[in-house]
């Protein structure tokens, strides 16, 4: 049995989000930390990677104009990573947003944080640009997102189509 096959995925309403703030604490830092947590008491949708009953992962996604999906923030808490926790987490929002219907699904990661492009690398995620993007919904379409998504310098867009 591997650590994965006792993980259960589940969804977490607003009023008991406040319980994975540690798996934040132990993952982001700074400016990151403070929206993180600010995050996960406000978007749509918290999901939980729960292990004989305790959180050690979550994802936050949010739906961007009707048919985009977004990754906000994944984390796992330090004791349980590189056991394919995350990979879950991420295979369960792209099920979600494949239901619903989501064209395609954007990411942002900091430069360089190796952990995070090879996850979503390893979920066909790929780099694009504010430019690329712009080409096909327009720069003011782009800017816009680009806002709402909250991409800031030092981070990568990833993009993944859901045809
Ligand atoms: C990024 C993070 C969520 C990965 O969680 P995890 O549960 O350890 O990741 P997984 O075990 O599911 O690994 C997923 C893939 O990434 C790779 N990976 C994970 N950690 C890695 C590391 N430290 N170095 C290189 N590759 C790594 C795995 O090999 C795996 O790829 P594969 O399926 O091709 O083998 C975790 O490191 C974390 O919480 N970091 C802090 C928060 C953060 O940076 N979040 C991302 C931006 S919002």
């Amino acid at each position: 049995m591997t650590a994965k096959d006792d993980i259960v995925i589940i969804d977490v309403p607003t009023r008991e989000r406040a319980s994975l703030g540690w798996i934040l604490e132990e993952s982001f830092e700074g400016w990151y930390l403070l929206h993180s947590k600010k995050t996960l008491r406000d978007i749509e949708v918290v999901r939980a990677a729960m292990s004989s009953g305790k959180p050690v992962g979550l994802v936050m996604l949010k739906t961007l104009e009707g048919s985009t999906g977004y990754v906000y923030y994944i984390a796992v808490a330090k004791a349980h990573r590189k056991r394919g926790i995350a990979k879950l987490l991420l295979e369960d929002a792209l099920r979600r947003f494949r239901v619903s219907r989501m064209k395609e699904v954007f990411a942002s990661v900091e430069k360089n944080n190796r952990p995070s492009e090879a996850l979503f690398a390893s979920e066909g995620f790929a780099p694009t640009s504010f430019s690329e993007v712009s080409k096909r919904r327009g720069n003011l379409h782009t800017l816009n997102m680009y806002r709402e998504m909250l991409v800031v310098p030092g981070e990568v867009l990833l993009r993944k189509a859901m045809a």
